[in-house]
């Protein structure tokens, strides 16, 4: 039985990420910012294995995905017990419709969602790729499409590789959230497609 993944977010990232885990057999409990009953229309779309919930209710699950904008995450701190959960950050560092980017200092932005969500054990990954390109077939040319992940906690690393190659993505280990600045918004890697053959 595979684990059940939380969303947080039901825009384009997190029903194209819902999508590809629902192809592969995980329930997908999604939430957004309103009640469960707004998403009446997305859960029919996503189909079997999908099921609305509150954000607190997906924040309960063993991985849980933030596919929300960047400045929300704050609001995230206390729906939960965040100790140990892994979590994947998906966001980008958006803080207007215009794309201005938050400025960061000299931290990458995992590092500020990881001090938000106390102790959780934050991975950055699904965030290069526009929600086009990720909804495609991540199996090309005989190879699959690369998704980049960082994080501090090698485990949760590990799970999250293995949820990634399971849907049939690529992962490559960037090293720790600190490094995560190579894949986020404006980072070297950011849009960038690869297929690891
Ligand atoms: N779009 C892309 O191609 C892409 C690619 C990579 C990464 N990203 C990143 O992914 C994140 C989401 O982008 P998106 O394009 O999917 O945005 P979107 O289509 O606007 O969807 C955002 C979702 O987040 C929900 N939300 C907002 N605030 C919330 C809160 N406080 N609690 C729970 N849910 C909340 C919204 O719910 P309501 O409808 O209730 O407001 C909506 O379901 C952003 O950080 C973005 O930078 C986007």
């Amino acid at each position: 039985m595979k684990k059940t993944i939380g969303i947080i977010g039901a825009g384009n990232i997190g029903k194209t990420i819902a999508a590809h885990l629902l192809k592969k057999g995980y329930a997908v409990n999604v939430s957004n910012s309103k009640q469960p009953d707004s998403l009446k229309e997305t859960i029919v779309q996503l189909g079997n294995g999908a099921t609305a919930v509150t954000a607190t209710e997906a924040a309960e699950a063993d991985i849980v995905i933030l596919a929300i904008p960047w400045l929300q995450v704050k609001t995230l701190t206390n729906i939960t017990d965040w100790r140990d959960k892994i979590v994947i950050d998906a966001t980008n560092h958006y803080i207007s419709s215009d794309f201005q980017m938050a400025d960061l200092g000299n931290r990458s932005s995992s590092e500020i969602v990881q001090e938000h969500l106390p102790d959780s054990r934050v991975v950055k990954a699904f965030n290069t790729l526009n929600f086009k390109l990720l909804a495609a077939d991540p199996v090309q040319a005989n190879g699959h499409r690369v998704l980049f992940i960082s994080g501090d906690d090698n485990e949760a690393k590990a799970q999250v590789s293995e949820m990634i190659k399971g849907i049939g993505f690529a992962p490559v280990d960037l090293g720790s959230l600190s490094a995560g600045k190579l894949q986020q918004a404006k980072g070297a890697l950011a849009l960038q497609n690869f297929i690891k053959l």
